[in-house]
Order: C-alpha cells, then structure tokens, then sequence
C-alpha cells in the first residue's frame, strides 16, 4: 500500500522522427529510465526506420504513424511529445503538439526564423506547456563543473571568454558538405544549426545577457575552386585524387564500416551494415558526391564576437579544419582563468598567484554516452521537469533557449553585412519582441 502511494507516474512520449536524434539516442535512452518514461507512440516516413524501430520498442499498429502531422491529427496520445524531425518542420509540429496538450522535448533549432521561435515561446507560456530545447550541452558533467567554478565565484567576474569549436575535417564532410545540414536554403545557418550550442552555453556559463554581435565567416574550402583535377560529382576513380582525398567516402565510410564502427555517423549512411547497402547508398544517396562539387552553402569557418551586459566579451570560432572534433575555452575572470577542453575531460582553474589546479572530469563520471553523456541527463532532468516540476540547474526555459537562437541568427545577419555589429535590442525589437 505504502509502496503504491510512493509510486510515481511514468511519462509517456511520442516521437516525431525515427532518425539518429528521435531513435538512436532519445528512444535509446529512454530505456534507461524504464520506471519513470516510456515511448507510446511514433511517427515516421521512412518504412525502414519504422520497421527497426518497431523490432525495438513494442508499439502496437494503431500507435504508428506515417508523420508526425498524421500522428498529430489523433487526440493527445502522451505526456510528451519528442519533435525530432529536421530543422524546417519543428515550428509547423511543435505549435501543433502544444495546442494538442503535450509537454514538448524539442530538437533545436526551435526554428529557423526569429518570429517563429516568438510564437513557441509565446504559445508555451500563454497555454501551460513545459518545452525543454535540446541543448545537450548544459547537461554534461564537464560543463555543470564549469558553471560551479564560475558560480562559486572563485575567478572573480568573468570579463572574457575564448571559445572555439572544432567541427573535425570529417564531420564537416559528412554533416555540413554532403549531409542534411549542408544548405541554409533548405535548413539553416551553420552558426544556428550547429552553434546555437555555443550561444547558448556561453550566455548561460557568463550568467549575462548579450548586447551586441558581429560575425565573419565564408565556404571557402569546400567549393570547385578546390576540386581536384578529374573530379566528378560523385566521387569516382576517374578524379586525380581519388587514392589519397581524406574525404573519399568509399574508404572513409567503408574503413567505418570494417572496423566494425557501425554507428553514428555509418548509421545515417546505411541502416543496415552491409558492404553491398554501403555501395549502393554511395552510388544513389547524398553521401557519395564529390566535397568539393556539391550543393551546399553553409560556412566552413566563421568567428563570432558577443558584447554582454557589463562590457565582458566571448569570442568564438568554429572551424571544419581541424584534426579531431571538440570544443575547447578560456574562461577569463578578474581573480584567475579556467582553461578547458569538452575533448580531453579537462578543466585546469588558474587562480592568479597560485598554483594551477586540475580536475580530470572521467573522475566525476563515467558516462559519456552521447554529446559527452549530456543526452542520457538531460533526459533524466527532463523527467524531474515534465514530471516532478523540478527544475534542475542547466534546464533551460524556452525563453532562454529562444535568446540565444536571436543571438546566432543576429550572428548570422552581421555576417551577411559583411560584419556589421547587431545590436540584440534593435534585432529583437525588429521582430517585434
Ligand atoms: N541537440 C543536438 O545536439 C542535435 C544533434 C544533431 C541533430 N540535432 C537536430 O535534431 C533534428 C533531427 O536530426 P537527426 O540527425 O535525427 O536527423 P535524421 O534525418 O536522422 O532524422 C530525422 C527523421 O525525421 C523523419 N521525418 C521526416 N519528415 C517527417 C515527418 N513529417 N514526420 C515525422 N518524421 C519525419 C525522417 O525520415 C528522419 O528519419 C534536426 O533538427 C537537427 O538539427 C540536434
């Protein structure tokens, strides 16, 4: 009896979109957390991507749906729902998903336009709803032990921040040159799509709001003013290059895919591992074209400078030319500096005059699963939020989550102006704000 009475409901989901976000890392990880969420229903067009997911989960017929539009035309079937689907569809589902009734887990962007994130946050607040953007970031270990240093307020006011985001040669390739996220036209900007992160955990690390922004940044590599002699669209034999370009996905994938790498980001290539999926996806899909005759536009590297509240300053890059991907920062305060690497587990705190101290993060925790083990506790705070209305510390609210989307798309505007300072109240005012 006693038991019962302690019992907590379970929250129950619906996802939108059986793809790397929606199947392989939410679905997945809601297993983990079999007495507090479970998935009831889905959506999703492709038969393959249904069909795995159904020998996974155990969803009855009826609580399978082509579309989430489809899925969303049912009376609410869930707590939840899980908007996992690509850029330009959020806005249209989560404002249907929120008159419907459900709490909402949205993947960011929230939108690619500045008006529609508005309207979510504006729809949110006037109707009661619980929506937790996926800024995965804020729920790993390394970047919660930041926040506590920063917060204890042992390196002072933090004045600056140099920050830099190394997208790896090889994950610019396959997300950002041959990928989904290769357009701005058909998606979003880089510095959205990719960097809202960023934004996000910077305005949140400072504790500041930002006043102002200017940008500058180009495609300059992954273009034909780069293609080897011979080069056709599709990568092939007949280019001059073919033995030794890094970015020959036949052996790049295919090197994956014999090491028995069969994830993220094989799993987006191919469903199913096999050599003859793998020829063939290269021969028809977007990921065996050539990096340097294709149809993207979105920036291989681009520098953003913020001016916060109080005059402290964050300087930001991200880059696809580097070895290795990973974020990397100096935290510069008034009594001493933290320099930290997401990659190596590392926080170094230099308090001036003193000796540095170094914490080494795989000893706070042992999961990295997923955005350095962000995804699986941020699903964790998810549950206390939706369920419990507890607000963990790194939960942001939509309105904050919806600041630091104007701060990537003013990024974006002062980029296309050749550079021109944004200020955020004149931007914000612009969309009526
Ligand atoms: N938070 C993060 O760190 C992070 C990381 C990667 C991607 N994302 C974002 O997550 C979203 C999904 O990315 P992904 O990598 O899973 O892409 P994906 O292409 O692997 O998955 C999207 C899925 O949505 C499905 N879909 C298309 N139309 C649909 C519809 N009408 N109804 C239901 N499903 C539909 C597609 O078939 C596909 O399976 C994107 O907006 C992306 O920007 C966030």
């Amino acid at each position: 009896m006693e038991n019962k009475a302690n019992e907590k409901k379970k929250i129950t989901v619906a996802i939108a979109g059986l793809g790397s976000r929606g199947f392989h890392a939410y679905a997945t990880l809601c297993l983990n957390f079999p007495d507090d969420i479970e998935v009831v229903a889905a959506a999703e067009p492709d038969p393959e991507h249904m069909r795995l997911f159904r020998e996974k989960y155990d969803l009855p017929d009826d609580r399978c749906y082509e579309t989430a539009e489809e899925m969303l035309k049912e009376d609410r079937l869930a707590d939840a729902m899980f908007i996992c689907t690509l850029d330009r569809m959020h806005f249209r589902q989560a404002v249907a998903a929120l008159e419907k009734g459900y709490d909402l887990l949205l993947e960011k962007p929230i939108s690619t336009n500045p008006e529609e994130c508005k309207i979510i946050a504006e729809k949110a607040n006037q109707l009661g709803r619980k929506v937790l953007v996926c800024h995965v970031l804020r729920y790993t270990v390394f970047y919660q032990t930041l926040k506590k240093i920063i917060d204890s307020g042992e390196i002072g006011d933090v004045m600056s921040i140099q920050a830099m985001e190394r997208v790896c040669y090889w994950h610019q390739a396959h997300s950002f040159v041959r990928g989904n996220w290769r357009n701005s036209d058909t998606t979003s900007s880089m510095i959205l799509q990719k960097c809202c992160h960023d934004m996000d955990i910077y305005l949140w690390l400072a504790g500041k709001r930002c006043e102002a922004v200017s940008s500058f940044g180009s495609l300059s590599y992954f273009c034909p003013a780069y293609a080897p002699a011979g080069a056709t669209e599709r990568c092939s034999e007949s280019c001059s290059e073919y033995e030794t370009c890094v970015y020959n996905p036949h052996k790049y994938y295919g090197n994956l895919l014999k090491g028995g790498k069969v994830y993220w980001p094989l799993d987006v290539v191919i469903t199913e591992p096999s050599e003859e999926k793998l020829r063939e996806a290269l021969k028809t899909g977007p990921y065996g074209k050539c990096v340097f005759l294709n149809d993207n536009n979105v920036v291989d590297h681009q520098v953003v400078n913020l001016l916060l509240e109080g005059g402290a300053t964050v300087n930001f890059t991200m880059a696809a030319f580097t070895a290795t991907p990973g974020r990397t920062m100096n935290i510069m305060g008034t009594k001493g500096n933290i320099e930290a690497s997401m990659d190596d587990n590392s926080i170094d705190v230099c308090l001036f005059g003193k000796e540095k101290r170094h914490i080494d993060v795989t000893q706070l925790t042992d999961d990295f699963f997923g955005h350095g083990g962000g995804d699986g506790r941020m699903i964790s705070s998810l549950v206390r939020y939706f369920r419990d209305g507890v607000l963990d510390a790194s939960v942001t609210t939509v309105d904050r989550s919806v600041e630091s989307h104007y701060v990537a798309m003013a990024a974006e505007e002062s980029r296309l102006r050749g550079g021109e300072t944004v200020r955020m109240d004149e931007y914000v005012q612009k969309i009526g704000g």
